[in-house]
Protein backbone atom coordinates (compact mmCIF):
# COMPACT_ATOMS: atom_id res chain seq x y z
CA UNK A 1 0.00 0.00 0.00
CA UNK A 2 1.17 3.67 -0.85
CA UNK A 3 0.29 5.67 2.25
CA UNK A 4 1.00 9.80 3.03
CA UNK A 5 0.84 10.74 6.40
CA UNK A 6 -0.09 14.60 6.67
CA UNK A 7 1.82 15.84 10.15
CA UNK A 8 4.83 14.67 11.75
CA UNK A 9 3.41 15.19 15.42
CA UNK A 10 3.80 12.31 18.13
CA UNK A 11 1.01 10.04 16.32
CA UNK A 12 2.19 11.09 12.53
CA UNK A 13 5.37 9.91 12.69
CA UNK A 14 5.48 7.07 14.71
CA UNK A 15 2.26 5.61 12.87
CA UNK A 16 3.66 6.64 9.76
CA UNK A 17 7.54 5.06 10.99
CA UNK A 18 5.50 2.09 12.09
CA UNK A 19 3.58 1.33 8.97
CA UNK A 20 6.53 1.28 6.79
CA UNK A 21 7.58 -1.02 8.92
CA UNK A 22 4.59 -3.47 8.15
CA UNK A 23 6.43 -2.98 4.89
CA UNK A 24 4.05 0.18 3.52
CA UNK A 25 5.69 2.74 1.14
CA UNK A 26 5.09 6.02 3.52
CA UNK A 27 5.27 9.59 2.66
CA UNK A 28 5.10 11.97 6.35
CA UNK A 29 4.46 15.38 4.76
CA UNK A 30 4.47 18.28 7.29
CA UNK A 31 4.52 22.25 6.60
CA UNK A 32 7.46 22.62 9.07
CA UNK A 33 10.15 22.83 6.64
CA UNK A 34 12.69 22.95 9.56
CA UNK A 35 11.20 19.85 10.55
CA UNK A 36 11.14 17.99 7.95
CA UNK A 37 15.05 19.25 7.25
CA UNK A 38 15.88 18.03 10.75
CA UNK A 39 14.30 14.57 10.32
CA UNK A 40 16.24 14.25 6.79
CA UNK A 41 18.97 14.75 9.42
CA UNK A 42 17.86 11.67 11.27
CA UNK A 43 16.83 14.02 14.26
CA UNK A 44 13.36 12.96 15.89
CA UNK A 45 11.54 16.13 16.90
CA UNK A 46 10.77 13.98 19.56
CA UNK A 47 11.86 11.61 22.31
CA UNK A 48 10.01 8.20 21.82
CA UNK A 49 12.06 4.61 23.04
CA UNK A 50 13.03 3.19 19.71
CA UNK A 51 11.58 5.86 17.53
CA UNK A 52 14.89 6.94 15.93
CA UNK A 53 16.08 3.28 14.99
CA UNK A 54 12.86 2.15 12.98
CA UNK A 55 12.60 5.57 11.10
CA UNK A 56 16.76 5.31 10.02
CA UNK A 57 15.93 1.52 9.02
CA UNK A 58 12.99 2.62 7.02
CA UNK A 59 14.52 5.51 4.97
CA UNK A 60 17.60 2.84 4.60
CA UNK A 61 15.08 0.29 2.97
CA UNK A 62 13.54 3.46 0.86
CA UNK A 63 10.12 2.54 2.32
CA UNK A 64 9.94 6.03 3.80
CA UNK A 65 10.83 9.40 3.33
CA UNK A 66 9.68 13.04 4.18
CA UNK A 67 8.40 16.13 2.76
CA UNK A 68 6.74 19.61 2.82
CA UNK A 69 4.58 19.20 -0.34
CA UNK A 70 1.46 17.00 0.47
CA UNK A 71 0.08 17.04 -3.89
CA UNK A 72 2.56 14.46 -4.72
CA UNK A 73 2.59 11.95 -2.20
CA UNK A 74 -1.33 12.65 -1.77
CA UNK A 75 -2.05 12.03 -5.48
CA UNK A 76 0.11 8.36 -5.28
CA UNK A 77 -1.47 7.17 -2.27
CA UNK A 78 -4.00 4.92 -1.26
CA UNK A 79 -4.73 6.00 1.77
CA UNK A 80 -4.07 9.28 3.40
CA UNK A 81 -3.98 9.76 7.16
CA UNK A 82 -4.54 13.62 8.86
CA UNK A 83 -2.39 13.50 12.07
CA UNK A 84 -2.21 16.99 12.65
CA UNK A 85 -2.67 18.86 16.00
CA UNK A 86 -6.57 19.22 17.76
CA UNK A 87 -5.50 21.43 20.60
CA UNK A 88 -7.78 22.86 23.29
CA UNK A 89 -8.89 26.21 21.68
CA UNK A 90 -8.18 29.08 23.54
CA UNK A 91 -11.49 30.16 25.76
CA UNK A 92 -13.89 27.60 25.39
CA UNK A 93 -12.09 24.13 25.30
CA UNK A 94 -13.72 23.18 22.37
CA UNK A 95 -10.73 20.85 20.10
CA UNK A 96 -9.71 23.46 17.60
CA UNK A 97 -10.33 21.34 14.56
CA UNK A 98 -8.71 25.05 12.18
CA UNK A 99 -5.44 22.76 10.92
CA UNK A 100 -7.96 19.80 10.22
CA UNK A 101 -10.00 21.00 7.76
CA UNK A 102 -7.46 22.88 6.17
CA UNK A 103 -5.52 19.59 5.50
CA UNK A 104 -8.80 17.92 4.08
CA UNK A 105 -8.69 21.32 1.56
CA UNK A 106 -5.36 20.56 0.67
CA UNK A 107 -5.85 16.83 0.26
CA UNK A 108 -9.05 17.40 -1.93
CA UNK A 109 -7.51 19.32 -4.77
CA UNK A 110 -4.41 16.82 -5.06
CA UNK A 111 -6.41 13.44 -5.07
CA UNK A 112 -5.86 10.86 -8.31
CA UNK A 113 -8.40 7.92 -8.24
CA UNK A 114 -9.64 6.10 -5.19
CA UNK A 115 -8.50 7.04 -2.26
CA UNK A 116 -9.14 6.61 1.45
CA UNK A 117 -8.46 9.50 3.47
CA UNK A 118 -8.34 8.65 7.43
CA UNK A 119 -8.98 10.86 10.03
CA UNK A 120 -5.97 9.52 12.76
CA UNK A 121 -6.25 12.48 15.11
CA UNK A 122 -8.32 12.77 18.01
CA UNK A 123 -11.34 14.76 16.94
CA UNK A 124 -15.14 15.48 17.91
CA UNK A 125 -17.89 13.23 16.47
CA UNK A 126 -19.05 14.47 13.34
CA UNK A 127 -15.77 15.79 12.28
CA UNK A 128 -15.43 12.98 9.58
CA UNK A 129 -18.75 14.10 8.33
CA UNK A 130 -17.13 18.09 7.95
CA UNK A 131 -13.72 16.74 6.22
CA UNK A 132 -16.08 14.89 4.06
CA UNK A 133 -18.19 17.93 2.95
CA UNK A 134 -14.90 19.80 2.56
CA UNK A 135 -13.50 17.31 0.82
CA UNK A 136 -16.63 16.95 -1.92
CA UNK A 137 -16.83 20.89 -1.84
CA UNK A 138 -13.44 21.17 -3.19
CA UNK A 139 -13.36 18.99 -5.73
CA UNK A 140 -16.79 17.18 -6.48
CA UNK A 141 -14.98 14.78 -8.75
CA UNK A 142 -12.52 13.45 -6.18
CA UNK A 143 -13.29 9.06 -5.62
CA UNK A 144 -13.14 9.52 -1.80
CA UNK A 145 -14.23 7.22 1.02
CA UNK A 146 -13.69 8.83 4.72
CA UNK A 147 -12.90 6.80 7.47
CA UNK A 148 -11.74 7.15 11.16
CA UNK A 149 -8.99 5.42 12.77
CA UNK A 150 -8.34 6.73 16.75
CA UNK A 151 -5.09 5.70 17.87
CA UNK A 152 -4.34 3.98 21.77
CA UNK A 153 -1.32 4.97 21.89
CA UNK A 154 0.88 5.98 24.75
CA UNK A 155 3.98 8.24 25.05
CA UNK A 156 6.92 6.19 26.13
CA UNK A 157 5.28 3.05 24.78
CA UNK A 158 3.86 4.00 21.50
CA UNK A 159 5.83 1.73 19.08
CA UNK A 160 4.57 -1.43 21.87
CA UNK A 161 1.17 0.03 21.48
CA UNK A 162 1.03 0.23 17.52
CA UNK A 163 2.76 -2.64 16.84
CA UNK A 164 0.54 -4.51 20.07
CA UNK A 165 -2.54 -2.84 20.07
CA UNK A 166 -5.53 -4.11 22.11
CA UNK A 167 -8.04 -3.70 19.00
CA UNK A 168 -7.64 -1.77 15.85
CA UNK A 169 -11.09 0.36 15.21
CA UNK A 170 -11.98 1.84 11.92
CA UNK A 171 -15.28 3.74 11.17
CA UNK A 172 -16.88 3.71 7.93
CA UNK A 173 -19.58 2.35 5.74
CA UNK A 174 -17.83 2.33 2.70
CA UNK A 175 -16.81 -1.10 1.64
CA UNK A 176 -13.82 -0.17 -0.45
CA UNK A 177 -12.36 1.82 2.21
CA UNK A 178 -12.91 -0.91 4.91
CA UNK A 179 -11.19 -3.33 2.27
CA UNK A 180 -8.27 -0.93 1.97
CA UNK A 181 -7.92 -0.41 5.82
CA UNK A 182 -8.15 -4.32 5.69
CA UNK A 183 -4.95 -4.23 3.84
CA UNK A 184 -2.89 -1.40 6.22
CA UNK A 185 -3.38 -2.99 9.29
CA UNK A 186 -3.08 -7.27 7.53
CA UNK A 187 0.48 -7.39 9.32
CA UNK A 188 -1.39 -6.88 12.57
CA UNK A 189 -4.72 -8.62 11.49
CA UNK A 190 -2.05 -11.52 11.05
CA UNK A 191 -0.59 -11.60 14.56
CA UNK A 192 -4.52 -11.70 15.98
CA UNK A 193 -5.37 -8.44 16.95
CA UNK A 194 -9.31 -7.40 16.17
CA UNK A 195 -10.08 -5.17 13.51
CA UNK A 196 -13.36 -3.09 14.83
CA UNK A 197 -15.47 -1.98 11.82
CA UNK A 198 -18.21 0.24 12.50
CA UNK A 199 -19.84 3.64 11.91
CA UNK A 200 -17.76 6.41 11.51
CA UNK A 201 -19.09 8.72 14.15
CA UNK A 202 -19.03 5.53 16.80
CA UNK A 203 -15.43 5.40 16.20
CA UNK A 204 -14.93 8.98 17.12
CA UNK A 205 -16.86 8.94 19.79
CA UNK A 206 -14.87 5.51 21.08
CA UNK A 207 -11.71 7.24 21.41
CA UNK A 208 -13.20 10.16 23.55
CA UNK A 209 -15.16 7.73 25.44
CA UNK A 210 -11.72 5.85 26.00
CA UNK A 211 -9.83 8.37 27.26
CA UNK A 212 -12.79 9.62 29.49
CA UNK A 213 -13.03 5.99 31.05
CA UNK A 214 -9.22 6.01 31.99
CA UNK A 215 -9.11 9.29 33.26
CA UNK A 216 -12.06 8.77 35.72
CA UNK A 217 -10.69 5.07 36.39
CA UNK A 218 -7.29 7.28 37.51
CA UNK A 219 -9.46 9.47 39.22
CA UNK A 220 -11.18 7.22 40.94
CA UNK A 221 -8.25 5.62 42.35
CA UNK A 222 -6.86 9.01 43.71
CA UNK A 223 -10.12 9.70 45.76
CA UNK A 224 -9.85 6.46 47.34
CA UNK A 225 -6.06 6.79 47.98
CA UNK A 226 -7.16 10.15 50.06
CA UNK A 227 -9.78 7.85 51.75
CA UNK A 228 -7.14 5.70 52.33
CA UNK A 229 -5.06 7.80 53.83
CA UNK A 230 -7.81 8.70 56.52
CA UNK A 231 -9.10 5.27 57.25
CA UNK A 232 -5.18 3.55 57.54
CA UNK A 233 -5.76 1.50 54.47
CA UNK A 234 -2.85 1.14 51.68
CA UNK A 235 -4.70 2.04 48.38
CA UNK A 236 -2.21 -0.27 46.37
CA UNK A 237 -3.95 -2.76 47.81
CA UNK A 238 -7.41 -1.96 47.24
CA UNK A 239 -6.42 -1.44 43.35
CA UNK A 240 -5.23 -5.07 43.41
CA UNK A 241 -7.97 -6.04 45.33
CA UNK A 242 -10.54 -4.29 42.60
CA UNK A 243 -8.99 -5.03 40.04
CA UNK A 244 -8.68 -8.58 40.28
CA UNK A 245 -12.04 -8.80 39.58
CA UNK A 246 -11.76 -8.70 35.42
CA UNK A 247 -15.18 -6.52 35.13
CA UNK A 248 -12.73 -3.93 36.58
CA UNK A 249 -9.06 -4.50 35.35
CA UNK A 250 -6.08 -3.70 37.41
CA UNK A 251 -4.43 -1.31 34.78
CA UNK A 252 -4.80 2.81 35.50
CA UNK A 253 -5.45 2.08 39.15
CA UNK A 254 -2.13 4.15 40.18
CA UNK A 255 -2.66 6.50 42.46
CA UNK A 256 -0.83 9.66 42.26
CA UNK A 257 -0.63 13.56 41.73
CA UNK A 258 -3.52 13.47 39.00
CA UNK A 259 -3.24 12.96 35.45
CA UNK A 260 -1.87 14.90 32.81
CA UNK A 261 -0.19 15.15 29.23
CA UNK A 262 -1.20 15.82 25.85
CA UNK A 263 -4.36 14.02 25.67
CA UNK A 264 -6.91 13.11 28.92
CA UNK A 265 -7.03 17.08 30.26
CA UNK A 266 -7.77 17.84 26.71
CA UNK A 267 -9.77 14.86 25.53
CA UNK A 268 -12.10 14.95 28.95
CA UNK A 269 -12.64 18.78 28.43
CA UNK A 270 -13.56 18.63 24.68
CA UNK A 271 -15.68 15.60 25.30
CA UNK A 272 -17.39 17.39 28.08
CA UNK A 273 -18.03 20.18 25.38
CA UNK A 274 -19.80 18.22 22.87
CA UNK A 275 -21.73 16.71 25.14
CA UNK A 276 -23.37 20.18 26.63
CA UNK A 277 -23.79 21.18 22.87
CA UNK A 278 -25.88 18.44 22.49
CA UNK A 279 -27.36 19.05 26.04
CA UNK A 280 -26.51 15.47 27.55
CA UNK A 281 -24.29 16.68 30.24
CA UNK A 282 -21.64 14.12 31.44
CA UNK A 283 -21.63 14.77 34.96
CA UNK A 284 -19.10 11.94 35.69
CA UNK A 285 -16.58 13.27 33.38
CA UNK A 286 -17.19 16.69 34.42
CA UNK A 287 -16.50 15.57 38.01
CA UNK A 288 -13.28 13.76 36.81
CA UNK A 289 -11.94 17.31 35.87
CA UNK A 290 -12.94 19.56 38.19
CA UNK A 291 -10.88 16.51 41.22
CA UNK A 292 -8.19 16.36 39.49
CA UNK A 293 -7.78 19.94 38.85
CA UNK A 294 -7.74 20.57 42.43
CA UNK A 295 -5.29 17.23 43.23
CA UNK A 296 -2.63 19.20 41.38
CA UNK A 297 -2.73 21.75 43.71
CA UNK A 298 -3.85 20.23 46.77
CA UNK A 299 -0.12 18.01 46.45
CA UNK A 300 2.04 21.06 47.03
CA UNK A 301 -0.34 21.36 50.73
CA UNK A 302 0.77 18.08 50.82
CA UNK A 303 4.30 18.64 50.69
CA UNK A 304 4.21 21.50 52.85
CA UNK A 305 2.55 19.24 55.76
CA UNK A 306 5.04 16.75 55.14
CA UNK A 307 7.83 19.84 56.30
CA UNK A 308 5.70 20.66 59.05
CA UNK A 309 3.35 23.09 57.30
CA UNK A 310 5.34 26.10 56.54
CA UNK A 311 7.23 26.15 53.43
CA UNK A 312 8.37 29.69 53.81
CA UNK A 313 12.51 30.03 53.09
CA UNK A 314 13.06 26.03 53.02
CA UNK A 315 14.14 24.16 49.78
CA UNK A 316 12.51 21.48 47.99
CA UNK A 317 14.01 18.97 45.86
CA UNK A 318 11.94 17.96 42.89
CA UNK A 319 12.32 14.47 41.08
CA UNK A 320 10.65 13.93 37.64
CA UNK A 321 8.88 16.53 35.45
CA UNK A 322 7.70 15.39 32.31
CA UNK A 323 3.95 13.68 33.04
CA UNK A 324 4.81 10.45 32.82
CA UNK A 325 8.59 8.76 32.06
CA UNK A 326 9.96 8.09 29.19
CA UNK A 327 9.23 11.37 27.17
CA UNK A 328 10.23 14.84 27.54
CA UNK A 329 6.49 16.02 27.24
CA UNK A 330 5.88 18.74 29.68
CA UNK A 331 2.18 19.62 28.54
CA UNK A 332 -0.05 19.36 31.61
CA UNK A 333 2.33 17.75 33.53
CA UNK A 334 1.06 17.45 37.11
CA UNK A 335 4.71 19.14 38.05
CA UNK A 336 3.77 22.18 36.83
CA UNK A 337 0.92 23.54 39.07
CA UNK A 338 2.44 21.16 42.10
CA UNK A 339 5.92 23.77 41.40
CA UNK A 340 4.19 27.01 41.41
CA UNK A 341 2.39 26.13 44.76
CA UNK A 342 5.31 25.42 46.36
CA UNK A 343 7.06 28.43 45.29
CA UNK A 344 3.64 30.58 46.25
CA UNK A 345 4.08 28.31 49.54
CA UNK A 346 7.47 30.22 49.65
CA UNK A 347 9.67 27.28 48.78
CA UNK A 348 12.68 27.60 46.73
CA UNK A 349 13.02 24.82 44.07
CA UNK A 350 15.56 22.53 42.03
CA UNK A 351 14.70 19.88 40.32
CA UNK A 352 15.91 17.45 38.00
CA UNK A 353 14.49 15.07 35.35
CA UNK A 354 16.25 12.88 33.54
CA UNK A 355 14.89 14.41 29.67
CA UNK A 356 12.60 17.07 30.53
CA UNK A 357 14.67 19.64 31.92
CA UNK A 358 14.51 21.67 28.34
CA UNK A 359 11.39 21.78 27.78
CA UNK A 360 10.24 22.23 31.23
CA UNK A 361 12.69 25.45 31.50
CA UNK A 362 9.70 27.13 29.61
CA UNK A 363 7.22 26.61 31.85
CA UNK A 364 9.07 26.61 34.98
CA UNK A 365 11.44 29.71 34.46
CA UNK A 366 12.07 30.43 38.33
CA UNK A 367 13.42 27.32 39.48
CA UNK A 368 17.34 26.40 40.02
CA UNK A 369 17.89 22.83 38.01
CA UNK A 370 20.51 19.86 38.63
CA UNK A 371 22.87 17.66 37.42
CA UNK A 372 21.67 14.84 38.78
CA UNK A 373 19.01 13.27 41.96
CA UNK A 374 22.04 13.85 44.42
CA UNK A 375 22.74 17.21 43.39
CA UNK A 376 19.30 17.77 43.66
CA UNK A 377 18.65 16.68 46.75
CA UNK A 378 21.49 18.86 48.14
CA UNK A 379 20.72 20.61 51.43
CA UNK A 380 16.85 20.25 50.68
CA UNK A 381 14.28 20.12 53.69
CA UNK A 382 11.96 17.90 51.41
CA UNK A 383 12.50 15.68 47.95
CA UNK A 384 8.93 15.28 46.04
CA UNK A 385 9.16 12.49 43.79
CA UNK A 386 6.70 13.52 40.88
CA UNK A 387 7.42 11.54 37.66
CA UNK A 388 8.39 7.72 38.22
CA UNK A 389 11.22 7.52 36.12
CA UNK A 390 13.00 3.97 36.65
CA UNK A 391 16.53 5.44 37.60
CA UNK A 392 15.04 7.23 40.44
CA UNK A 393 13.32 3.62 42.05
CA UNK A 394 17.25 2.28 42.10
CA UNK A 395 18.67 5.54 43.75
CA UNK A 396 21.50 5.07 46.65
CA UNK A 397 18.79 6.29 49.34
CA UNK A 398 21.90 6.59 51.76
CA UNK A 399 23.73 8.68 50.15
CA UNK A 400 20.81 10.91 48.83
CA UNK A 401 19.63 11.17 52.82
CA UNK A 402 23.23 12.68 53.33
CA UNK A 403 22.67 15.12 50.79
CA UNK A 404 19.62 16.37 52.41
CA UNK A 405 19.49 18.86 55.35
CA UNK A 406 15.96 17.29 56.76
CA UNK A 407 15.20 13.42 55.31
CA UNK A 408 11.87 13.88 54.08
CA UNK A 409 10.94 12.09 50.95
CA UNK A 410 7.38 12.86 49.63
CA UNK A 411 6.75 10.09 46.89
CA UNK A 412 3.88 11.02 44.92
CA UNK A 413 4.10 7.77 42.75
CA UNK A 414 4.59 4.54 45.60
CA UNK A 415 7.97 3.92 43.97
CA UNK A 416 9.46 3.46 47.59
CA UNK A 417 8.41 0.57 50.66
CA UNK A 418 7.13 2.35 53.88
CA UNK A 419 8.88 -0.20 55.55
CA UNK A 420 12.43 0.23 54.01
CA UNK A 421 12.24 4.11 53.95
CA UNK A 422 11.66 4.38 58.21
CA UNK A 423 13.97 1.85 58.25
CA UNK A 424 16.77 4.08 56.67
CA UNK A 425 15.47 7.13 58.59
CA UNK A 426 13.39 9.02 56.34
CA UNK A 427 10.20 10.75 57.02
CA UNK A 428 7.64 9.37 54.60
CA UNK A 429 5.07 10.35 53.16
CA UNK A 430 3.11 8.49 49.57
CA UNK A 431 -0.22 8.49 47.99
CA UNK A 432 -2.86 6.46 49.58
CA UNK A 433 -1.02 4.25 51.82
CA UNK A 434 -1.94 5.06 55.71
CA UNK A 435 -0.40 3.58 58.60
C1 LIG B 1 -3.22 8.27 26.72
C2 LIG B 1 -3.91 6.91 26.54
O1 LIG B 1 -3.41 5.98 27.50
C3 LIG B 1 -3.69 6.38 25.13
O2 LIG B 1 -4.42 5.17 24.95
C4 LIG B 1 -4.19 7.42 24.13
O3 LIG B 1 -3.99 7.01 22.80
C5 LIG B 1 -3.44 8.71 24.35
O4 LIG B 1 -3.67 9.17 25.69
C6 LIG B 1 -3.95 9.71 23.34
O5 LIG B 1 -5.14 10.04 23.38
O6 LIG B 1 -3.20 10.06 22.43
P1 LIG B 1 -0.74 9.09 27.32
O7 LIG B 1 -1.39 10.40 27.63
O8 LIG B 1 0.45 9.07 26.43
O9 LIG B 1 -1.82 8.08 26.63
O10 LIG B 1 -0.24 8.42 28.67
P2 LIG B 1 -0.92 7.52 29.82
O11 LIG B 1 0.02 6.41 30.10
O12 LIG B 1 -2.30 7.16 29.51
O13 LIG B 1 -0.88 8.52 31.08
C7 LIG B 1 -1.71 9.68 31.15
C8 LIG B 1 -1.65 10.30 32.53
O14 LIG B 1 -2.31 9.47 33.48
C9 LIG B 1 -0.23 10.49 33.07
O15 LIG B 1 -0.17 11.73 33.75
C10 LIG B 1 -0.05 9.35 34.04
O16 LIG B 1 0.88 9.59 35.06
C11 LIG B 1 -1.46 9.21 34.59
N1 LIG B 1 -1.75 7.86 35.14
C12 LIG B 1 -1.85 6.80 34.29
C13 LIG B 1 -1.95 7.71 36.50
O17 LIG B 1 -1.88 8.68 37.29
N2 LIG B 1 -2.25 6.47 36.99
C14 LIG B 1 -2.36 5.38 36.17
O18 LIG B 1 -2.65 4.28 36.68
C15 LIG B 1 -2.15 5.55 34.79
Amino acid sequence: MRITMIGTGYVGLVSGACFADFGHRVTCVDTDAAKIAALHRGEMPIFEPGLDQLVEASVKAGRLDFQTDLAGPVGEADAVFIAVGTPSRRGDGHADLSYVHAAAREIAAALKGFTVVVTKSTVPVGTGDEVERIIRETNPNADVAVASNPEFLREGAAIRDFKHPDRIVVGTDDERARKAMGEVYRPLYLNQAPIMYTERRTAELIKYAANAFLATKITFINEIADLSEKVGADVQEVARGIGLDNRIGSKFLNAGPGFGGSCFPKDTRALVKTALDHDVPLRIVEAVLAVNDNRKRAMARKVAAAVGGNLRGKTVAVLGLTFKPETDDMREAPSIPLITGLLDLGAQVRAYDPVGMELAKHDLPDIAYAVDPYDCAKGADALVIVTEWVQFRALDLVRLKQEMAHPVIVDLRNIYRRDEMKALGFIYESVGRGD
